[in-house]
C-alpha cells in the first residue's frame, strides 16, 4: 500500500529542517525552539520514515484549513552569481490512490525558527479513510544530504 502512495506521489516529491505544528506531525517535536532539532530534520522518504498513526484529526472536506509549520533551520542561500537556491515548501494530501498538491510556498531568506501559516483548501474527499497531510521542504541545497528534502506527515481523515 505504501508503495502505491510513493508511486502516485513521485510527481509531488520535488522536496531542511522543518516541523509541522498544525496539524501535529507524526511523533514528537522536541526542542523545536532551537535550530537543528532532531525531530525537524527528517530526510527519509516518505514521511521522514515515521510510521503511520491512527488519524488523530478530522478535517472537513472542501474546507479552508490553516497549516502551521516552522522552518527550523534556514537552508536558503544566495550565490555570488546572483542566483539563489530557489527552494520551496510543499503541502500535499495523499491517500493510497491519490495525491494532491495543496500549496507551494517559495523559500526565501527568512531566518531559522520562522513560523509560517498557510491556508489551504482541503480536497472534497475521500471521506472517512486514512489520509496523509504531507509537508516537504525542498531545499535545492547542495549542503543538505540525501537530495536535500525534509519530510513531515500527519495522519488525518476528511469528514
Ligand atoms: C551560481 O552559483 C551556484 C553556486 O556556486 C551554482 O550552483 C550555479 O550553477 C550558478 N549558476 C549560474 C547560472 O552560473
Ligand atoms: C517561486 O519561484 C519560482 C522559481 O524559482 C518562480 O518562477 C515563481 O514566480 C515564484 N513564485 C512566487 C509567488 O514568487
Amino acid at each position: 500500500m505504501k508503495a502505491v502512495v510513493v508511486l502516485v506521489c513521485l510527481v509531488c516529491a520535488a522536496s531542511a529542517h522543518i516541523c509541522l505544528l498544525n496539524p501535529h506531525q507524526r511523533g514528537s517535536m522536541r526542542g523545536i525552539n532551537t535550530k537543528e532539532a532532531d525531530d525537524c530534520g527528517l530526510l527519509h522518504k516518505p514521511c521522514g520514515g515515521r510510521p503511520q498513526e491512527k488519524p488523530a484529526i478530522q478535517i472537513k472536506g472542501g474546507s479552508s484549513y490553516s497549516v502551521v509549520f516552522q522552518k527550523n533551520l534556514n537552508h536558503f542561500a544566495s550565490y555570488p552569481n546572483g542566483t539563489a537556491t530557489n527552494g520551496y515548501f510543499e503541502i500535499s494530501f495523499w491517500t493510497t490512490t491519490q495525491c494532491h498538491v495543496l500549496d507551494k510556498i517559495n523559500d526565501s531568506a527568512t531566518p531559522s525558527l520562522t513560523l509560517y501559516t498557510q491556508t489551504v483548501t482541503m480536497p472534497d474527499g475521500p471521506l472517512g479513510v486514512s489520509a496523509i497531510l504531507q509537508l516537504t521542504y525542498v531545499t535545492n541545497s547542495h549542503d543538505v544530504p540525501m537530495g536535500g528534502i525534509f519530510y513531515q506527515c500527519t495522519d488525518i481523515e476528511l469528514f
